[in-house]
């Protein structure tokens, strides 16, 4: 089994890549059918979804699409969670378009819910998600996936864009948290 050390955590592989780029395969076949002709503005979620956005938009190859990169603050606020994310980097009216969220994980989705309210605050006419991963376990709000790549357990992991304290995002395939 390969394994990687990051920091002082271990790490097993648990989705080798190209089990990832058969999933982005699938998500992009879907997408293209339901977006063509839409002139989508698409927005990657920074800094996890850079490596999914990459892959999925080769894929699409849509001919009237456009991409963005949003990064997310927090800052404490009065939401029922206590805490608001601001969008910083959205420079596009995106008034009466439709808008696909890029994210690279859905674990108890309060991140995705807060990026879906304020798009449509903006005027968006439509908010749509598409997620590689998605831990079904531990989704606390009710919200609508539109594109999932895969379900996975509820454990931490890292690699194709998600990291722990900001390494491992470089890896191509996923790992699993396993010595603690
Ligand atoms: P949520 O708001 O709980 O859905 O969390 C979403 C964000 O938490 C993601 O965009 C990731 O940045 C991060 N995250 C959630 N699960 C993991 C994980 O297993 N590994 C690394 N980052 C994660
Ligand atoms: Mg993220």
């Amino acid at each position: 089994m390969k394994r990687v050390k990051l920091w002082d955590k271990e790490f097993e592989i648990s989705l080798p890549h190209a089990d990832i780029q058969l999933a982005i395969k699938q998500m992009a076949d879907k997408m293209r059918i339901d977006l063509e002709g839409k002139n989508t503005l698409f927005i990657c979620i920074l800094n996890g979804a850079f490596m999914f956005a990459s892959e999925l938009m080769k894929e699409l190859e849509l001919t009237d699409a456009e991409i963005s990169f949003l990064k997310l603050a927090s800052y404490s606020g009065t939401s029922s969670t206590g805490e608001v994310k601001e969008l910083i980097g959205l420079n596009e009216d995106i008034k009466g378009r439709t808008v696909v969220i890029l994210e690279d994980i859905v674990d108890s989705g309060h991140t995705i819910k807060g990026v879906i309210e304020q798009l449509n605050e903006k005027g968006a006419k439509e908010v749509r998600v598409a997620t590689l991963l998605f831990k079904p376990d531990a989704l606390q709000v009710n919200i609508k996936l539109d594109y999932v790549g895969l379900a996975i357990p509820n454990d931490f992991i890292v690699g194709f864009g998600l990291d722990y304290d900001r390494r491992g995002r470089n890896l191509k395939d996923i790992y699993t948290l396993v010595i603690e």
